[in-house]
């Protein structure tokens, strides 16, 4: 596996593989890798002739500054996992390389997608994803980029980012992998003790009976409420946000048939670490 830290020796590589007529796929990370990211490598490697992955923990995307301080670094072991599962090529940029003009970097707005859920509790998140995820498309123009549905709005804000700008790149969503407990994998996870984890798991069980709860007949508003009233029980969870949305959209819906893909999502504390989950209700384009 090669290992680049510099845009122009990446885009000079990328370039000679192009012409080999290969088709590349691009995984971009913030590193901490674990299952979840793997199978968007081995996505990729499935489906593209190069797999390209990138580590690169995007302080514009940070909208708290003991979470980026916090955010966990285990180089060796993610180059390690990225061997293992057959990426081509990881691009480690320094923070100097992706923004050499620091603070004066432009912002994007993504409307009112940025004011809900994560982005009402998250300013700036948003932005700082769009111009991150900007920046890597265009330096390795892929021709599929591969996402985690854990991160729902983000990939909503992504599906817009491309369309709104003409990018080529196609994007691929790739489903949640879950630990045994039905926790959502997430490189936040690394920060939770063995306890908290065990706590963290309600998350994917709540969601989950409000689902079922739902597909059998139960009002949304009401599963909701109940789903709310259990989690703010359990010990050791803080509850942010739990909504039913239009996955595409983000926006609340009362009624199944208000759209034709919607989702449950959450975000919770747990031991001080935010953690976030959806599952879809139902995905009917
Ligand atoms: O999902 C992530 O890990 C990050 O938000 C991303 C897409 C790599 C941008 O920094």
């Amino acid at each position: 596996m090669e290992i680049i830290d510099s845009i122009v020796e990446l885009r000079h590589y990328l370039d000679s593989k192009r012409a080999e007529r290969m088709s590349i796929g691009l995984v971009p990370t913030m590193g901490a890798l674990h299952e979840g990211h793997a199978e968007l490598v081995k996505e990729s490697v499935r489906s593209c002739d190069l797999t390209a992955c990138s580590i690169f923990v995007n302080p514009t995307q940070f909208n708290n500054p003991d979470d980026l301080l916090k955010y966990p670094k285990q180089l060796e072991k993610d180059l390690e996992l990225l061997t293992m599962v057959g990426c081509d090529v990881v691009f480690i940029p320094s923070v100097d390389e992706m923004y050499p003009d620091q603070e004066k970097t432009i912002t994007i707005n993504f409307g009112q997608l940025e004011n809900l859920l994560e982005g009402a509790f998250r300013p700036g998140h948003f932005s700082g994803v769009g111009v991150v995820v900007s920046k890597l498309l265009n330096v390795v123009q892929p021709d599929l980029a591969f996402f985690g549905q854990k991160d729902l709005q983000q990939l909503a804000v992504i599906r817009k980012l491309v369309k709104d700008l003409n990018i080529q790149s196609k994007i691929v969503s790739v489903p949640t992998v879950r630990e045994k407990s039905g926790l959502a994998m997430s490189s936040r996870n690394l920060r939770l003790s063995e306890r908290e984890a065990v706590v963290a798991a309600n998350l994917y069980r709540v969601i989950d009976s409000v689902k079922t709860k739902i597909l059998a007949g139960e009002q949304v508003l009401s599963g909701l409420t109940s789903a709310k009233v259990e989690l703010e029980k359990i010990e050791g969870i803080e509850l942010e946000y739990l909504d039913i949305v239009n996955s595409d959209t983000m926006s609340k819906v009362e009624e199944l048939s208000e759209a034709l893909n919607i989702s449950i999502c959450l975000a919770a504390y747990v031991g001080g670490v935010r953690l976030i989950d959806n599952l879809y209700i139902k995905q009917e384009n």
